[in-house]
């Protein structure tokens, strides 16, 4: 027969479900409150993000309304409707969260969301944006380059890729009740790609802590890709030396290819890639090679057929 040292611990200690939700909602009013001066950092979603500098990878384009980048938006844990994300994210709870930083690295680390804010100097970039749905923003991000952190972890020399990885708890994420995508999201880069100054590791937009249907609490923004390489919500960072398959391919690997790049001339999307129209604009305008970021990351694919490598 087994003992037990310790003894079992006692009904009486054990928060009813309806105590613990009812603390969680009281910290939140906290968080969002005067009283939020108390507490660590920037919380909840709304809130202003304190000292962020402008930056240099700005384009000086018309924003698209604040309305418009947090009311129109893919995020499919949360339905597959452009307002379901804004709908249904308010269940997503983004602290306590975690990031696991693993694979080829000498230095695998689990950081909190506290330690990210904290890693490098928040900048408002303002980013366009284009979704393979042949629409595009332009949203004022703020984080910072993802290489930021990647130094830390000092990757191995086999590391060639790298892999991000969404959250996956269908209690908070009821899309994920359904297999539209196999779950968790997952997206990947090469190296190089997510070395790139431009890769962004994202905590906020229009100035304050990303809403949850952004991708709260930290997401990936690669802004001469097409958005669905841009993963939200992240709990895990692996180094890879393989290429590794994003859901998208999974699902549709004739479509989605690794690279993504955005391409006027790539003609393998259902929707025409030539044109876009800028959420808020009636006419369409032509699309850019690399999402009018070739200046910066031509030089990446040099030598690349980049129909070949979609
Ligand atoms: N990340 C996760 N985890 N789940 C998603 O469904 N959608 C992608 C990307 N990241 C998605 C995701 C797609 S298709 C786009 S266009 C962008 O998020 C949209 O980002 P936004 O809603 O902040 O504009």
């Amino acid at each position: 027969m087994r003992t037990y040292n310790t003894p079992p611990i006692p009904a009486s200690e054990i928060t009813p479900k309806a105590l613990f939700l009812a603390r969680r909602k009281f910290m939140q009013t906290l968080g969002s409150g005067a009283l939020g001066a108390l507490m660590p950092a920037a919380l909840w979603a709304g809130e202003k993000l304190a000292d962020v500098k402008k930056s240099a990878y700005t384009v000086p384009e018309e924003l698209t309304p604040y309305k418009a980048v947090t009311g129109y938006n893919n995020f499919y844990e949360f339905g597959t409707g452009k307002e379901d994300p804004a709908a249904n994210a308010g269940s997503l709870k983004t602290r306590p969260w975690t990031v696991a930083v693993e694979g080829e690295v000498h230095k695998p680390a689990v950081f909190d969301i506290d330690q990210i804010l904290k890693m490098a100097s928040l900048e408002e970039r303002i980013y366009r944006m284009r979704c393979v749905e042949a629409w595009s923003m332009v949203v004022p991000w703020v984080g910072f380059s993802l290489a930021e952190l990647i130094k830390r972890v000092e990757p191995t020399g086999n590391a060639k890729f790298v892999e991000f990885i969404s959250l996956h708890d269908p209690e908070q994420m009821p899309g994920q009740r359904s297999s539209v995508l196999n779950w968790p999201y997952k997206e990947g880069l090469r190296m190089d790609e997510a070395m790139h100054p431009l890769t962004l590791l994202t905590v906020g937009l229009y100035g304050e802590v990303l809403p949850n249907q952004n991708g709260a609490p930290v997401r990936i923004v690669v802004p001469w890709k097409y958005g669905y390489k841009s993963a939200k919500s992240i709990v895990k960072i692996r180094f890879l030396e393989t290429q590794p398959v994003s859901s998208w391919t999974e699902a549709n690997p004739s479509e989605y290819g690794f690279y993504s790049n955005v391409n006027p001339e790539a003609d393998n999307f259902r929707w025409s890639q030539a044109k876009e129209r800028r959420i808020g604009d009636f006419f369409k305008r032509p699309t850019l090679l690399f999402n009018g970021y070739a200046d910066e990351v031509a030089p990446l694919y040099a030598g690349m057929d980049l129909k070949k490598y979609y």
